[in-house]
């Protein structure tokens, strides 16, 4: 808990992460993933083997950007690294250790930090310009810190993604509690066919509510040329 409240008062951010709870939220989730490492895995393995079956193992000159980029849970950056020449990570704030990072790695890894529940100009001409655009795990996080309707999130979101040649969308949509109905997260709003889906226990037992939480996680690709699958 000091080391939370530490990390969260030395973490360069904006205001606005800080006073909307984005800041906690994602350095709760540093320490969630070590203490849920047992049922996380299988899903981050999951977003790993699909965004790298997406983008194929063939070095190129190309770039990439990754939307709700964070601790980059769900992404193997080596992997990525050695794929792309360039790679932009955009997020509302980035984590110190993803700032070193970046300093470090004379220009190849750049970030961006920006509000994505409303893309500026700037991000809608990145996303045109790259070879690849990475939405994972954001999606459903949109209306969390915003105060706006989800529908408009969500399709703004959605349309900010076809403005890429090539996008991969990675989104938990649905969730359940113990032996509950599933419940949707995304307010049933229509997304591409998912190519894969799977369970991600996102809560253990006894982790924050007594019952399990379990949530249900589709991905999908989008083409901006269809002859291009
Ligand atoms: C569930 S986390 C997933 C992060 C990342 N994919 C990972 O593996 O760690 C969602 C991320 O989206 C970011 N995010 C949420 N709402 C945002 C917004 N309105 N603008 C920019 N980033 C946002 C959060 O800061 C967080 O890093």
């Amino acid at each position: 808990m000091i080391l939370e409240l530490l990390e969260w008062a030395v973490t360069p951010c904006p205001w606005f992460a800080r006073r909307n709870g984005l800041l906690a939220a994602q350095i709760g989730i540093r320490h969630r993933v070590k203490r849920c490492r047992a049922t996380w895995n299988g899903h981050l393995e999951a977003c790993r083997k699909f965004v790298a079956d997406a983008v194929g193992s063939r070095t190129a000159d190309e770039n990439l950007v990754i939307l709700g980029s964070g601790h980059l849970n769900d992404f193997d950056l080596a992997f990525l690294q050695r794929r792309f020449q360039k790679i932009t990570l955009v997020d509302a704030l980035h984590p110190i250790e993803i700032q070193i990072q970046a300093s470090l790695s004379r220009g190849r890894l750049r970030l961006i930090t920006t509000d994505l529940s409303s893309p500026t100009a700037e991000i809608e001409d990145l996303v045109s310009r790259s070879s690849w655009t990475i939405s994972s795990c954001l999606l459903s996080q949109l209306p969390l810190f915003s105060n706006e309707d989800s529908p408009a999130l969500f399709d703004r979101h959605l349309a900010l993604l076809q403005k890429s040649p090539r996008a991969v969308l990675i989104s938990d949509v649905a969730k359940r509690l113990g032996s509950a109905p599933w419940e949707s997260l995304i307010e049933n709003h229509p997304l591409p066919h998912p190519a894969a889906e799977w369970s991600w226990l996102i809560s253990p037992p006894g982790e924050s509510v007594p019952d399990p939480e379990e949530r249900l996680v589709q991905a999908c690709l989008m083409h901006s040329d269809p002859s291009d699958s």
